[in-house]
């Protein structure tokens, strides 16, 4: 598994994680169907859509220290579609608010990100996600050369805003957000240590 071709990758491994990833969207739509979004299938469909989007981002973030860890390095080729599925979740997400909970209302939605703070930040973080989004292909990173890889950095600053979104959507009870806080710190000193380790070999 240390070495695969680039057909085996593009064939059989991004396939069944296209798959895997899709799975917790096939099972909210089996929910639906099936009336099995318990007593407030808006709050459970906001709130599933919100914690996946997240889980996406954090593994997206995992790639790169797992392949250092692992030296898998085919590993890199699949972290362009956690990021797209991330914001895929995040999309889902939005569509819910939009639809399911302001009834394509834009008046009130438009008066809504800006005057409650949990949704103008988490507003903010779609739009970065978008951004990255879009500059993801091979064509953009081409185009944008240097600019891709500062652009791409907003990836550690996105978690940052989504947990603040996360823990500012609350009343009670900080410790699912307190959790992914814990993991993305983690990941961050990761991080850390391996670029004092290569600043300290030159
Ligand atoms: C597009 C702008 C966004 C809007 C309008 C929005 C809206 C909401 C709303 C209404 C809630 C539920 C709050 C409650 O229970 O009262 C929520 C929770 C949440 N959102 Fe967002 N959100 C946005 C962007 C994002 C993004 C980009 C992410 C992740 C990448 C995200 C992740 C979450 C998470 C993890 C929760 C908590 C879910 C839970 O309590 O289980 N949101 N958001």
């Amino acid at each position: 598994m240390k070495h695969l071709t680039n057909k085996q990758i593009s064939f059989v491994i991004k396939p069944i994680l296209f798959l895997v990833c899709l799975f917790p969207f096939l099972l909210l739509v089996l929910d639906a169907l099936n009336d099995s979004l318990g007593v407030n299938p808006v709050e459970t469909l906001t709130h599933e859509t919100g914690q996946w989007a997240l889980r996406f981002l954090l593994l997206t973030l995992f790639i790169t220290p797992l392949r250092r860890l692992t030296k898998v390095q085919w590993l890199i080729k699949l972290r362009r579609m956690l990021g797209l599925y991330t914001f895929f979740y995040a999309a889902l997400h939005f569509i819910t608010y939009i639809w399911l909970d302001q009834f394509f209302d834009w008046l009130e939605i438009l008066s809504d990100i800006p005057k409650r703070p949990f949704i103008t930040i988490g507003f903010a973080s779609f739009l970065l996600l978008m951004l990255l989004a879009l500059t993801s292909t091979n064509k953009m990173q081409r185009r944008l050369k240097k600019k891709w890889v500062t652009l791409h950095k907003l990836v550690y600053v996105i978690p940052m805003l989504v947990v603040l979104h996360f823990i500012w959507s609350l009343k009670v009870d900080y410790l699912e957000p307190m959790l992914y806080t814990i993991v993305f710190l983690g990941l961050m000193l990761t991080r850390f240590f391996h670029d004092k380790k290569k600043a300290s070999k030159t």
